[in-house]
């Protein structure tokens, strides 16, 4: 076979959807934004974005904030008080990745459950919920997370979650969802985005991962919940003046980056079938999306030795642990790209590379 030719200081970098670059649309939007005081309520293109991301996710309102952790910490923060319990997946970005905001923003206590599949045990989640009593933490909050954990990128199709709402609505409890990668979720399951979070009380996406915008997150729920959360990203820090160059791109994100999505996933599977031809296995553990989980130990490889080898050919990826690596295809990887990995993949498992 013929070799495949590296172009001249070329990187593909795979080591998340959040390296995309704004499109040229995007920077011209920025340039051309209508903007004013946020905070005063002045920018119409925050407005504009703010009342279509309502509108596509069914909510009453939604908030513009900096980044999803923000977006996931205000929630937290609007659904509890001090003291309170919430419950999260331990594998989530919420528990792991969001610098101890749980407890130091919010002062909520997270009750962390294992799940693999991004759906509690009915059981263990029964079990996780406080009972009354003076000496108890009050159960405030369930947290789901889809497409399900950063290093896999399950989708979790609606029906799946029926027994977390029903325990939800028993013990009077919200349910936040951390919806990031929400759009990548709902294309893989065919599910409109609105109904797939129509029973969160609250729901969060990422503009900036595979939508390529370059910063921003928005934040879904009832009209008295977002004004909540509006006074508690003012109390962080988060409020923002002329944001309508942060919403300009955002808005091409919602309207112009979602289908495409589609296009990732696809080389997502496509860069799998051809891992998986050399011998090298991946995570097939659910509905998958544009993420890519690799283990390299049946060719008797570790994963950080194997992620160098790719950084000699431009190939960027994050290793995972001692045997897997992470793979996310987004907008500035194309079908070439995922033949050129495949090719250095192969060459690196013959000992050519
Ligand atoms: C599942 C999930 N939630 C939340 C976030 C946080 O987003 P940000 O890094 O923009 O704060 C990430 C980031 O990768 C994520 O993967």
């Amino acid at each position: 076979m013929t070799e495949i030719p590296r172009q001249p200081g070329k990187i593909i970098d795979l080591r998340s959807d959040t390296v995309t670059k704004p499109t040229a649309e995007m920077r011209e939007a920025m340039k051309n934004a209508a903007v004013g005081d946020d905070i005063l309520r002045d920018d119409p293109t925050v407005i504009e974005l703010e009342e279509l991301s309502a509108g596509m996710f069914g909510k009453e309102a939604a908030l513009l904030t900096i980044s999803g952790t923000m977006s996931n910490e205000i929630a937290v923060m609007a659904f509890t008080r001090p003291g309170d319990e919430i419950v999260v997946f331990a594998d989530s970005h919420l528990y792991n990745l969001e610098a101890g905001g749980i407890s130091a923003l919010s002062g909520a206590q997270p009750r962390p459950l294992k799940s693999d599949t991004g759906v509690y045990d009915t059981d263990e989640l029964s079990r996780a919920i406080m009972p009354p009593g003076v000496q108890r933490a009050r159960t405030r909050l369930i947290c789901l997370e889809n497409s399900f954990h950063l290093d896999r990128g399950l989708a979790v199709e609606r029906s799946r979650y029926a027994d977390t709402v029903e325990i939800a609505r028993r013990h009077g409890l919200r349910i936040f969802m951390d919806g990031a990668r929400i759009f990548n979720a709902a294309l893989a399951t065919g599910t409109k985005v609105d109904e797939l979070t129509g029973f969160c009380d609250a729901v969060d996406v990422c503009l900036c991962k595979g939508l390529a915008a370059p910063l921003g997150s928005m934040l879904m729920g009832s009209r008295g919940f977002i004004d909540e959360a509006r006074r508690i990203r003012q109390r962080i820090g988060g409020g923002m003046r002329q944001a309508g160059v942060i919403a300009a791109p955002g808005i091409l994100a919602l309207t112009r980056m979602v289908e495409r999505l589609s296009e990732d996933h696809e080389n997502a599977e496509t860069l799998r079938q051809g891992l998986e031809s050399m011998g090298l296995r991946t995570d097939r553990g659910g509905i998958l999306t544009n993420i890519v989980n690799l283990d390299v130990s049946p060719a008797g490889w570790r994963a950080p030795l194997f992620a160098e080898r790719l950084a000699g050919h431009g190939v960027r990826v994050k290793v995972c642990t001692e045997q897997t690596l992470r793979m996310v295809l987004h907008n500035d990887i194309g079908a070439r790209d995922v033949s050129f990995v495949v090719d250095r993949v192969g060459k690196i498992l013959l000992g050519r590379g």
